[in-house]
Formats: structure tokens, sequence, C-alpha cells
């Protein structure tokens, strides 16, 4: 069976859905692979490397994808009406498109995953479950989110982070904010505490309480007999009158601090309004504001997603909307490693090709298409 590695054409994307090392692994399971040229330059990974590791190297995407059985790649695939490469057309019927898809942001483009044949799998929906820990790209590049969150916070903060003594006086240490302790909320704690900052952090899941802790950071939250946690682990949207009290906490703990950085999300909506204008408003001038959430909309009102700029008292708002990328390296070797962990217990070395069971939870959470349907459970009122 032949897998195909394209070169990522969307903006901002500096990531490669497959490295040398899991080229190397696919390549002893019995795939051919393909990689496009030039695919890895963004994640320093050279045609070179990837041809020793056992890939054979396509002049384009076209090439590439002719006649593959499994199509690995990090974002959707552009489509013709998008100006540029027609990379969805070029995938054959009945070959399995593996990527994160966005498919509850891009149900049209689900759509023509059907209409073309296409098994899609949209790696984010992958189910918490042990068994598809080693699986998760939303863990896997949050944790890297995290900590980049607090590098570009540092790289705009006029200060230091660490308290410092010095002969000529004491430099305070930065007290950082972080709001919702997930994964990637728990490594941006990690990075600030190991630079030296005093940090706190919120969450509406209960359980994220010891897990700050545990970290050496302070847990503020709303006292409420509300659980914040949906059977699943993930947040559940709040009451009204939970939302009223968090925003006071929030406004009194925000005027107090040089650094926030917010990562709350509850997933398959837009991202909670946790810092309002009057918020920004009372925050000290020189204090940064790291948002991930941008690219759910953002959890401040005043993040301009894509943009980092600084407000009028002074206040700089950075809101990437890729933020794992920049860390392309990392990114894409964590990313790739999830691709073959998903694809290697569903290899049959004996017939050389691939046993999939339908039914198994794994693939019924991430499944999108099949037999020219939409068979997502989440998705089929767009068939
Ligand atoms: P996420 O990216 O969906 O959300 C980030 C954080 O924001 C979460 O901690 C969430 O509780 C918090 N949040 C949402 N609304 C909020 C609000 N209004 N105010 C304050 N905080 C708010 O979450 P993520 O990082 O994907 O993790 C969710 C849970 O799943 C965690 O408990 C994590 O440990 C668990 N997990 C389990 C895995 C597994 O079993 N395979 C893998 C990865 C994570």
């Amino acid at each position: 069976m032949k897998i195909a590695i394209p070169k990522e054409r969307r903006e901002h994307e500096k990531r490669v859905a497959a490295t040398p090392d899991t080229v190397k692994k696919l390549s002893s399971l019995g795939f051919d692979v393909v990689v496009e040229a030039g695919a890895g330059d963004a994640s320093q990974i050279s045609d070179k490397d990837y041809k020793e590791a056992g890939a054979e190297i396509a002049a384009n995407t076209a090439d590439a994808f002719n006649d593959a059985d499994i199509i690995f790649k990090v974002q959707r695939p552009m489509q013709g009406n998008e100006g540029g490469v027609d990379e969805l057309s070029m995938i054959k019927k009945g070959a399995m498109l593996i990527a994160m898809l966005e498919p509850t942001n891009h149900v049209d483009d689900v759509k023509a995953y059907a209409q073309n044949g296409i098994l899609a799998f949209a790696m984010e929906f992958m189910p918490r479950i042990t068994r598809a820990q080693s699986m998760d790209v939303l863990s896997s590049q949050s944790n890297l989110a995290g900590y980049s969150a607090v590098i570009n916070a540092a790289h705009e903060y006029g200060h230091a982070f660490p308290m410092m003594m010095t002969a000529a006086g004491t430099v305070a240490p930065a007290k950082v904010m972080v709001m919702g302790a997930g994964v990637a909320g728990l490594q941006a704690i990690a990075t600030a505490k190991r630079l030296g900052a005093v940090v706190s952090a919120t969450d509406v899941r209960a359980a994220a309480k010891e897990q700050v802790e545990s970290l050496g950071g302070k847990f503020v939250m709303v006292e409420s007999d509300e659980g914040g946690e949906t059977e699943g682990g993930y947040a559940k949207e709040m009451s009204d009158d939970y939302k009223r009290r968090q925003a006071e906490l929030i406004a009194e703990t925000l005027k107090k601090q040089d650094i926030v950085i917010t990562t709350a999300l509850i997933p398959g909506r837009p991202a909670p309004v946790l810092i309002n204008d009057d918020m920004v408003a009372s925050m000290k001038r020189g204090s940064v504001i790291v948002d991930l959430a941008a690219p759910a909309g953002g959890n401040c009102t005043l993040t301009k997603p894509g943009e980092t700029y600084t407000t009028d008292n002074g206040v700089t708002i950075i809101a990437h909307l890729n933020i794992a990328s920049n860390l392309a390296a990392d990114s894409s070797a964590l990313y790739a490693k999830n691709l073959l962990n998903f694809i290697t217990p569903l290899v049959n070395e004996e017939h050389n090709g691939l046993d999939i069971d339908w039914d198994d939870e794994i693939i019924n959470g991430i499944l999108l298409t099949k037999d020219g349907e939409i068979v997502h459970e989440r998705l089929k009122g767009g068939n």
C-alpha cells in the first residue's frame, strides 16, 4: 500500500505529517512511502533525510498522490476554488485521508470528501481513552502551544521573569496567570514556573486544582456546586450566575498580573469570553495577554485573531492562529508519531493491507465519510 505525504500549503503552516523516523517505521510495516519534494523544509527535514529513511521523493503533489491509498496530512486539503493546487481532486476514490480536518468549521469540505468517495479521518476527534493517548493530536500540539505561549509572552514583556537580587537592586518576579488548565495550560504553568515566575491558574473543572498545585501554581476558582466537567473530561458551558461570579473573580485577579495566558475551550463551541474590555483596561501598562483560544474566537474581547498589538493602555495581546506550527520541528515529530500510532494497529502484515474494524471506538470516533456518505454522528445533519 502506498502512503503519500504532501507539502502543506495553507497559510502559516510549517508542519509536515511524517518525519524520517516515522517513514522508516512505515516502510518496515510494508508501506511504500512517497513524500512530496520540499515537504519537510519548514520543519528542518530535507528531501535527502526522507530518502535515506526509505521514502521516494515526488516532484509535486499530483505525483505524490498518484494511486496513493493513504494520505497523511496536517491540515485539510486545498480545493480548486481556493486558488493554487487542488489537492482534494488528486486523491483517488476509496483512499484514506488522515489529517486535522476541522470538520465542525468546514462542513462543506466534509461533504466534498463524501462526494469524492474518500475515507476521511479527523484526528482531532480522537476519543480520550487510554488506548488512544499516543494518537491524541490535540494533546501533542497543545503541549507545545502552552510552552510557546510563555516564550512569546516573555519575548514581548519588558521585564525579567525570575526574581533577581543584585547589588544594583532587586527585580521582582513576573506574575503569570493561566486561564484554562488543560494540556496547554498545564504546560504553560510548568514553563512559567521554570522561568521563575509566580504562577496562578483557574479552570471550571475542579480536577484541575490538584494538577495546578502539583506544578507549584496557585489555583483560583469560583466556589460552586456546579460540576464544570463532562463525562468525557472536557469543560462544559457554565450557568450565567457562575459566569458572573467568575468574571468578578477574574477582574480582581487580573489587575495584579503581568502575563495572562488564556487557553479555555469548550469542544464544538466558540471559546468562552473570560476577559472583557474593562478588565483589559484595568491591567498594568506593559502586561501581556497570550490568547491561545484565538482560533476559536478568543477568550478576550479585544483579541484580534492572527495579530499581535498593544492597546491604548499599554497591554500587548498576542493571538497566533497556529502557534504549534512555530515549533515545527517538534510539532511535526509528535504529530507524525500520532499518525504512525494510529495506523500501526490497523496493519495486517500477512496480507500486506489494513484490517479496519468499522465498529471500533477509535474508528467510529474519527471517521467522517465512507461509501459516499457522511457517517459521523456529530456531522450527519450535513448529509
Ligand atoms: P481544552 O483544550 O478543551 O480546554 C482547555 C481548558 O480550558 C480545559 O482545562 C477546560 O476545562 C478549560 N475551560 C473551559 N472553559 C473554561 C472557562 N469558562 N473558564 C476556565 N477554564 C475553562 O482541554 P484539553 O487541554 O484538551 O484537556 C481537557 C481534559 O482532557 C483535561 O482534563 C486533560 O487532562 C484531559 N485529557 C485526557 C486525555 C486522554 O485521556 N487521552 C488526553 C488529553 C487530555
